[in-house]
């Protein structure tokens, strides 16, 4: 019997864990809840659920900022609860881990992510590394191996990762720390400053997604918050294009971005690079006009996908099922992908 193995997408909003026993993606926030600073409360989407609601003694947190691990301890405990979970039902002897991880981070951040693995008590037989944008090619059905000059570019919860590929490596890869978070973020200094109205990180959130959803509302967005002036709950429509002129500063920054990476791109992978167009991966790919802004900044074609969530932990279940791809993935020793 082969061993069996685990996908692991650690972003810094959701955890994603393919799961080779049964082929399936396991998907919850990437948080936990602490009760009396020492005992686990809740993790997950069940910790999620308590945020931005829970009493003083509960302290619920992201274990990820920036796409590094801030705290080892916490990533530690979520990943183990997570992978008890899914190794419930019959006997587990242990597993491999292949783990995701952005290009543009110090060695040291991410062997972090080796050591988190190693000591986080889940019985892991083998722990391999995996650039996420080479899991995000593989995840959109490109054979990264074969492509030259592909550019992806994952919008996610804390990042942004831009990365040119090109026969199985990274030419060029950089990390920006902008994301979902900030979008919500410009929404509620939006909401603020416009109205006098304090929304919360999930109602800012919730609004981000009703605007891109396809039955989204013409003119406003009813939101619920607390009036400035007044201190009591109040409810408002918010018009839409408040809400869509509040993202341009950072999808104005990401698309200055993918421009400076397209300034540095080697002349003989340009041309691959027009031909594919760039490639739009990460929970914030489904943001409302995003493909179209970049496509307008750059004058490349964006192609989207159906779902940009789970790319990464697609692309990993492939290299743990295809012999061809298996090689993409390296171990920690090395500390460089041998190809
Ligand atoms: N339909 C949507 N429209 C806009 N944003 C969305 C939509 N669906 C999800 N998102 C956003 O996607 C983000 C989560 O995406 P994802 O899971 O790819 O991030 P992550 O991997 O946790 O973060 P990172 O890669 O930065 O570490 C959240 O900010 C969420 O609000
Ligand atoms: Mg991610």
């Amino acid at each position: 019997m082969s061993s069996s193995a685990f996908g692991i997408d650690l972003g810094t909003g959701n955890i994603k864990i393919y799961n080779d026993m049964d082929g399936t993606i396991m998907r919850e926030k990437n948080m936990i809840a602490i009760i009396n600073k020492t005992t686990l409360f809740a993790y997950g989407d069940a910790a999620f659920d308590m945020y931005e609601k829970a009493p003083g003694n509960i302290r619920i947190s992201y274990p990820l900022t920036n796409g590094v691990i801030a705290d080892i301890k916490d990533m530690q405990t979520v990943l183990r609860s997570f992978v008890n979970d899914l190794t419930q039902k019959g006997k587990y002897n242990g597993a491999d881990f292949y783990i995701s991880v952005p290009k543009d981070i110090t060695e040291v951040e991410k062997r972090a992510f080796y050591d988190l693995i190693r000591d986080a008590n889940v019985k892991a037989k083998k722990i391999m590394i995996v650039e996420k944008a080479i899991a995000d090619g593989l995840g959109l059905d490109i054979n990264v191996k074969t492509s030259q000059g592909v550019m992806v570019v994952n919008v996610g919860f804390d990042t942004t990762e831009i990365s040119i590929l090109s026969l199985g490596g990274i030419v060029l890869s950089k990390l920006i720390k902008t994301g979902g978070q900030k979008f919500d973020e410009a929404i509620r200094n939006a909401v603020r400053k416009e109205y006098n109205l304090i929304i919360g990180g999930k109602t800012a959130e919730k609004v981000k997604i009703s605007l891109s959803s396809e039955n989204a509302p013409e003119d406003g967005i009813i939101v619920y918050g607390r009036d400035i002036v007044t201190g009591l709950p109040v409810e408002r429509k918010i018009p839409t294009d408040l809400i869509e002129t509040s993202l341009n500063e950072n999808t104005n920054s990401i698309i200055d971005n993918i421009k400076l990476i397209l300034e540095r791109t080697p002349p003989e992978l340009a041309a691959d690079i027009y031909r594919h167009g760039i490639y739009l991966t990460g929970g914030s790919a489904s943001l409302r006009n995003l493909d179209r802004l970049i496509n307008r900044g750059t004058n490349l074609k964006v192609n989207l996908t159906e779902d940009p969530i789970s790319t990464v932990a697609t692309g990993l279940a492939r290299i743990i099922n295809e012999d061809e791809f298996r090689p993409l993935a390296y171990s920690i020793e090395g500390m460089s992908p041998h190809r």
